[in-house]
């Protein structure tokens, strides 16, 4: 009989797993896409205003910020031009670093 009372117990613990609502995707977060670009673009990207040195003839973020759409943004970095490495970046990524980009179309500086 014992065995049994564990039954409904087991139940309780863990019907709220199930119940709980599924994960809702929060808005993308620039703070984040500026750090995944200081991390992973500036070699080659002028990514900040505050930096002074990355690949001659690579385009600067503010100049990307201003010549491409959040739908060219978003696309072209699902599928990376071939000159510039696969970086394997998640859709969480392009999200952040699509509204850093975004936001620095706003931002004096850069070329
Ligand atoms: C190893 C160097 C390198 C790294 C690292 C790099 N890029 Fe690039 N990127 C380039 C080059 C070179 C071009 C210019 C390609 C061309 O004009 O053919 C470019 C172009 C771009 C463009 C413009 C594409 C267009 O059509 O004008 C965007 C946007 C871009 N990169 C975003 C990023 C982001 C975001 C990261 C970091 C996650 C990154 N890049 C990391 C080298 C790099």
């Amino acid at each position: 009989m014992r065995r049994f009372a564990i039954l409904p117990l087991l139940a309780c613990l863990t019907a709220p797993a199930f119940a709980a609502p599924p994960r809702v995707l929060s808005p993308p977060d620039p703070a984040q896409g500026e750090r995944i670009a200081r991390r992973w673009c500036a070699a080659c990207h002028v990514v900040a205003a505050d930096q002074k040195e990355a690949s001659a003839d690579v385009p600067s973020f503010f100049y990307v910020a201003r010549h491409m759409s959040n739908r060219d943004l978003s696309s072209f970095l699902t599928d990376p031009h071939p000159k510039m490495p696969d970086m394997s970046l998640t859709r969480r990524e392009i999200r952040d670093l699509t509204a850093y980009i975004r936001s620095l179309a706003k931002a004096s500086g850069g070329q």
